[in-house]
């Protein structure tokens, strides 16, 4: 098969993952119905993995980058700490793909709390919370998490993505509605679906077409959720939430902001959405976020009112019920990081000026960071998946680790390269990675349009 071909089946196959942009659009529940076959007539692709289509796609991609001699960039093991700089294959590089934010994952003080933890109760709980799985490292990193957010309460739970897509995945039923921004997490539409509520996305930070579809269906649903991010992962960017608590407001809907890169990061004190609007956590009625981030370890939490919490912690599958419950060291090392980031909000400075700085000097040289403002995400945007990848190459061939964000993550014309900023990059690191990509650019080959 020549490289055209096998790039013209990848397109296809990705271009059947159709995405509605810009518009609302609404999600459908049903699965297409198959045509009834003799036993014999089963085609291999619907047992056998390596005929699956989605394998195939897989190969053809894998096929490509070896064809360009790409180098191996994919699941590469790293030694010692990931934040501004990480150690792979005995070279030390420049990382801007770590969304450990503040540098706590390995900061002395987590680390030690977490090994404490690990010394005081073992390296598991041994059952689910509600029953002998509870330790005072949940409960109290609940009630300092509900502290710095101005919530009744909150709920610890064990994995990021498992807590965002359950919590979602139990609040609402078919009798129920969710709006979402069309750039929502995986692991919110994931829960979306779970629920059988109808859903309609709207476009980006669109504030009047939600209140228009509030207008048009909200007196035909009871539960409506509206489903935002703090920071947007891929572009950076930071919601109007005092606009959408009116919205909400006034449409009698609950609103659920997913902090994963806002809290820790945005803020004056760094302590997310709230901090940076000025607003109390209790106008807020569910505030999500993950501990892979800028708490620099593993786990979700929700904050809310009391009764949310209770609904959570007693009935929700998948939040504490018929799972395991945070590891001692997670809890232990979320717990610390939280206190740090009370106690030393001139982290989430500096990353902000370093954010700021990176916007800076990459728009100085003619890039484009797209909506990027006030966050550690910084999309540098290429419109070319072909140009994207290989320019993520080049940089990874001079030790800096950003990976392209690429058709069906973004729609093909918003192909980026994403960059996580840290508290501990430097100047220096920054003008040298905005000199690479400057420079490497300057004699990029011409793309061909392949994928
Ligand atoms: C916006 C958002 N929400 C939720 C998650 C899930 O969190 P975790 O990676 O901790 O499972 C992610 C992960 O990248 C995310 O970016």
């Amino acid at each position: 098969m020549s490289i055209r071909t096998s790039i013209d089946k990848l397109r296809e196959n990705l271009l059947a993952n159709k995405k509605t942009e810009g518009k609302a659009s609404e999600s459908p529940d049903s699965a297409p119905s198959v045509p009834a076959v003799p036993l014999s007539d089963i085609p291999s692709s619907s047992y056998q993995f390596e005929h699956f289509p989605e394998y195939k796609e897989y190969a053809t991609m894998i096929w490509y980058c070896d064809k360009q001699k790409f180098p191996q960039n994919l699941f590469q093991p790293h030694l010692g700490s990931s934040d501004a700089t990480v150690q792979i294959n005995g070279s030390t590089y420049i990382n801007f793909s770590t969304y450990n934010y503040l540098a706590l994952g390995s900061h002395e003080r987590v680390k030690n709390a977490a090994i404490e933890a690990v010394k005081t109760y073992g390296v598991g709980t041994g059952s689910g919370r509600s029953i002998t799985g509870e330790i005072s490292l949940h409960s109290d990193f609940e009630r300092e998490i509900s502290e710095a957010l101005g919530t009744e309460d909150a709920v610890l739970s064990v994995g990021g993505y498992s807590t965002n897509t359950f919590t979602i995945g139990y609040l609402c039923r078919n009798q129920d509605l969710i709006l979402y921004d069309e750039l929502i997490h995986n692991s919110a539409l994931a829960g979306c679906k779970m629920t059988g509520a109808r859903r309609f996305s709207f476009p980006h930070n669109d504030y009047d077409a939600l209140a228009k579809l509030l207008e048009i269906h909200r007196g035909k649903f009871e539960r409506v959720l509206i489903l935002v991010e703090g920071v947007y992962s891929m572009d950076g960017d930071i919601p109007d939430v005092p606009k959408l608590i009116e919205i909400k407001n006034k449409y009698k809907a609950t609103l659920m902001v997913d902090e994963a890169h806002s809290m820790g990061v945005i803020g004056p004190n760094g302590l997310g959405v709230c901090d940076y609007f000025g607003i109390k956590g209790s106008e807020i009625d569910i505030l999500y976020g993950s501990l892979s981030k800028s708490f620099g370890t593993c786990g979700g939490y929700v904050a809310g009112p009391k009764p949310l919490i209770a609904i959570l912690k007693h009935y929700a599958p998948g939040v504490l019920l018929y799972g395991a419950s945070p590891t001692p060291a997670n809890a232990a090392a979320a717990l610390e990081s939280l206190r740090m980031m009370r106690e030393h909000p001139e982290l989430a400075q500096r990353l902000q000026q370093n954010a700021a700085y990176f916007i800076e000097r990459a728009q100085a040289a003619g890039l484009d960071t797209y909506h990027s403002k006030d966050s550690g995400v910084v999309p540098i945007m290429m419109r070319d998946s072909e140009l994207a990848l290989w320019l993520s190459m080049k940089l990874w061939e001079s030790r800096i680790c950003s990976y392209p964000m690429m058709h069906p993550i973004v729609p093909r014309d918003k192909t980026r390269l994403r960059f996580f900023l840290n508290v501990n990059h430097t100047r220096e690191q920054i003008d040298h990675t905005i000199d690479v990509i400057t420079s490497s650019l300057r004699v990029a080959p011409k793309s061909k349009g392949l994928f």
